[in-house]
């Protein structure tokens, strides 16, 4: 299966799928959006809607999942997920699974709590990245934190070590990925915090789009075996 990305005078931004049998079909670029606050109206939630106006200025979809106020419960580290090739709970943590893997890339949001990011976001990225065992290679990812004050850059690298353990390359921006507010909806008076994050779905989207250029010239990187050594 080769992928053409054609950049177009279009709003989306289409890459034609050659299957196998020639026959030929539209696929738009996807990126999935992780809402990890359970409040209404919340702040990371902001967030997420001001990148997701930039994704829709730059062809990408979005699809968002709000998780926040879902009941998910950590790993149990029963190994089935081995077997199985997906987790044993069969929750929101499958249902996004089976969109990411065909997606482009994906943007976690998390509110801080005690300096990290809240239990919910971090049961359900434990799980999904141990028991989804699609190759996530070249898959952009980028994270931010919502914080009344402080804690920010601690939760931030949680978020990124999911995406840095399985090939997945980190979008940036003009400022670690962090807005700030209390209240519902205050963040949208953190003029810095809204910008940092419009300039990362921008990044983000030149990445994604970078990528499906690259992987049709050169395709992805050969791969190894893994060795597990276990310090030995
Ligand atoms: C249990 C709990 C712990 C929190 N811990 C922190 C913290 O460590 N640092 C901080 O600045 N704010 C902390 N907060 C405040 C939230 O991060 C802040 O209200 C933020 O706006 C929440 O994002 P949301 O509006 O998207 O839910 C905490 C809030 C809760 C409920």
């Amino acid at each position: 299966m080769t992928f053409t990305p054609s950049f177009e005078t279009s709003n989306h931004i289409i890459i034609t799928e050659k299957l196998e049998n020639q026959r030929e079909k539209e696929v738009a670029m996807k990126v999935l959006l992780v809402n990890g606050s359970p409040r209404a109206n919340s702040n990371t939630l902001l967030g997420l809607h001001e990148m997701q106006k930039i994704f829709e200025e730059q062809g990408i979809e979005t699809e968002i999942f709000n998780i926040g106020n879902k009941d998910i419960r950590g790993c149990i580290a029963c190994g089935r997920c081995g077997e199985l090739g997906h987790c044993v709970f069969e929750d929101v943590v499958n249902e996004f699974a089976a969109k990411f893997k065909e997606a482009d890339g994906m943007v976690v949001g998390t509110p801080v709590y005690y300096a990290a990011p809240n239990a919910t976001v971090q049961a359900f990225l434990q799980r999904l990245f141990y028991s989804s065992h699609f190759d996530k290679t070249m898959k952009v990812g980028a994270g931010f934190v919502c914080a009344r004050r402080g804690g920010t850059t601690a939760s931030f690298d949680v978020v990124n070590k999911f995406f840095t353990i399985c090939g997945m390359p980190v979008a940036t921006s003009q400022y670690w990925n962090n807005i700030h507010g209390g209240a519902p909806g205050e963040a949208a008076e953190d003029a810095e915090g809204m910008q940092t994050l419009r300039v990362l779905a921008r990044n983000m989207s030149f990445l994604i789009k970078s990528i499906a250029l690259g992987k049709e010239k050169f395709g992805l990187p050969e791969k190894e075996e893994h060795a597990w050594t276990n310090f030995i």
